[in-house]
């Protein structure tokens, strides 16, 4: 039987590639989304992956979500935490709203999925869990105290699931993305982000498929051995 992933916010960016990916290595994959139904539906349209609707940051919507995903597709076996948003700007300016809403979609909606799928995995004795977090998370950024906490905190939460999950076959690792070529990089202002590409050693943006690649290798059966870590896939702008 085809192994059966969820990954949030997965018809779109990285999400997307991270989608296909796991599609083309056999597995069954449901892609969550919770805003944009016109591009979720030319995602089905085109990739013939299920899309489902609901808010990461919703506890209760989480498990109901999960749920009926089981029901028609199996018990879920990866799951992939990719869903996140930004609310950018220096301390001074940002409202508790920015605060609350990126800290309860990047770092709640981890906790919700995995209360919705863990339990299942550990009774089944196999799961794998890839938690997307963020070079901002690992360094800081100007402008994002929000998005940085959360992101930090996913790498905290990372390596705590990790050893509650080791025992039964349930491997929670994370992936630090540096500066994508996507939507949410594409709103960042130009002149700030030519600044920012400036200082990637490797001197692109990087694609989405390179995340995908990642989260593959991490998910394969193979990877067994490797839980907690973190890994950087960030063209060498932050190295430690
Ligand atoms: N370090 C130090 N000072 C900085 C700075 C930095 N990195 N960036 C800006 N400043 C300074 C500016 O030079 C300016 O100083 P002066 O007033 O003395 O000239 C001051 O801060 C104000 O800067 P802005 O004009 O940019 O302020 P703003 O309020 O208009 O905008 C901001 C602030 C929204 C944070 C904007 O700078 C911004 O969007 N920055 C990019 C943030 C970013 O990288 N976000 C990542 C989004 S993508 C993502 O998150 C994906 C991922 O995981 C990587």
């Amino acid at each position: 039987m085809a192994r059966v992933a969820i990954v949030t916010g997965g018809t779109r960016g990285i999400g997307e590639a991270i989608s296909l990916a796991l599609k083309a290595k056999g597995i069954t994959v449901a892609a969550n989304y919770a805003g944009n139904d016109e591009r979720a539906r030319a995602f089905t349209e085109r990739t013939g992956i299920p899309a489902y609707k609901w808010d990461v940051a919703d506890h209760d919507a989480c498990l109901a979500g999960v749920k009926a995903v089981e029901a028609e597709l199996g018990p879920i076996d990866i799951l992939v935490n990719n869903a996140g948003i930004t609310r950018d700007g220096t301390l001074l300016k940002m409202d508790w709203q920015a605060w609350k809403e990126v800290i309860d979609t990047n770092l709640g909606g981890c906790f919700n999925m995995a209360k919705a799928t863990f339990p299942g995995m550990r009774e089944r004795g196999w799961g794998r869990i890839v938690n997307i977090g963020s070079i901002n998370g690992q360094a800081g950024q100007y402008g994002q105290v929000n998005y940085a906490a959360a992101k930090s905190g996913i790498h905290g939460f990372t390596k705590a699931l990790a050893q509650e999950g080791a025992k039964f076959g349930v491997t929670v690792n994370a992936i630090a993305p540096g500066y994508i070529d996507t939507d949410m990089v594409a709103a960042v202002p130009q002149d700030v982000l030519a600044k920012i590409v400036a200082k990637v050693p490797v001197g692109r943006l990087g694609h989405a498929e390179e995340i995908a690649r990642g989260v593959t290798f991490l998910t394969g059966e193979e990877a067994g051995f490797v839980t907690g870590s973190t890994l950087s896939i960030n063209g060498g702008q932050h190295m430690y």
